[in-house]
């Protein structure tokens, strides 16, 4: 049987226009940070990026205070031995396991792949011809959407007949409906100060607003300087067509 797609949602980050939305980034953070943390890395991202422009919006203060909460390891010191020390905006999130044989081997035989660019790779899986009708369309959309469906998609109880293998759970989204990531989320799990619902949906949705900023940082830098050189082409072309009516004013 084929493979569920994943619903389309509304994200802020959309469109030529698109925005993270702080709120949600926020939001995000922290569900990151209860949850997924205990079993996925973000290598990628640093505790100074939180109050990098585009971003979460924390100052760099925020970004100290949220970083001195975690232990890092460090070293080796004068006395040639590793320590730790609280986090400086400085470092990289750090991973759940010191490996990727000790990640597998906590979960079943496969590692929690690292977050950061997570929203990405997922958008790339679709394959030929669902993936140049996607360019033209919500491209940028399908990471998301998948990896919001998937954190929705776990069921207690599979279809009628269906059975997956010990130490896997059923998922209506991933392929092959039998994952190794036991279903993340449930209701009331996080605690928003902000009254955001605390619902898998909006768990689900804040978390993934929350990587695809980890994969796209600079998003709004870029479609802001692609709004820019539209603005600049048009009035350019319109300059040019005047300049050359002009100039060949006399020529015929
Ligand atoms: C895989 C997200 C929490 C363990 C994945 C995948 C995503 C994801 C997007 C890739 C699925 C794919 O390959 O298509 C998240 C998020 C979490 C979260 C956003 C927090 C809300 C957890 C937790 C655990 C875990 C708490 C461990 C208890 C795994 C494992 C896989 C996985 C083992 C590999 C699954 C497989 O390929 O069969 N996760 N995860 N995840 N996750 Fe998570």
């Amino acid at each position: 049987e084929g493979d569920q797609q994943p619903p389309s949602n509304k994200w802020s980050f959309a469109g030529p226009f698109g925005k993270f939305d702080r709120g949600s980034l926020q939001r995000g953070l922290k569900v990151y940070k209860e949850v997924c943390s205990n079993c996925h890395s973000l290598n990628y991202i640093a505790f100074r990026n939180l109050a990098d422009p585009g971003g979460p919006g924390y100052s760099v203060a925020q970004a100290a205070a949220f970083a001195a909460d975690y232990k890092i390891k460090d070293g080796p010191n004068d006395a040639g031995d590793m320590f730790e020390r609280p986090g400086r905006t400085a470092d990289y999130f750090p991973s759940p396991f010191p490996n990727e044989q000790a990640a597998a081997a906590a979960n079943g035989g496969k590692a929690p792949p690292d977050l950061s660019l997570i929203t990405k790779a997922r958008s790339y899986e679709r394959g030929f011809p669902q993936f140049i009708f996607d360019f033209f369309t919500q491209f940028q959309e399908q990471g998301p959407n998948y990896v919001d469906a998937i954190l929705q998609g776990f069921e207690d109880k599979p279809p009628e007949g269906v059975t997956v293998p010990e130490g896997t759970y059923y998922n209506k989204y991933f392929p092959g409906h039998a994952i190794k990531m036991p279903k993340p989320l449930s209701d009331g799990q996080v605690t928003y100060d902000d009254g955001s619902p605390a619902t898998v949906a909006q768990y689900a949705h804040d978390v993934t607003t929350f990587l695809m900023w980890t994969a796209e940082p600079h998003m709004e830098a870029r479609k802001r300087l692609g709004l820019q050189v539209f603005v600049f082409l048009i009035l350019f072309a319109f300059l040019m067509y005047f300049t050359k009516k002009k100039v060949w004013a006399d020529s015929h």
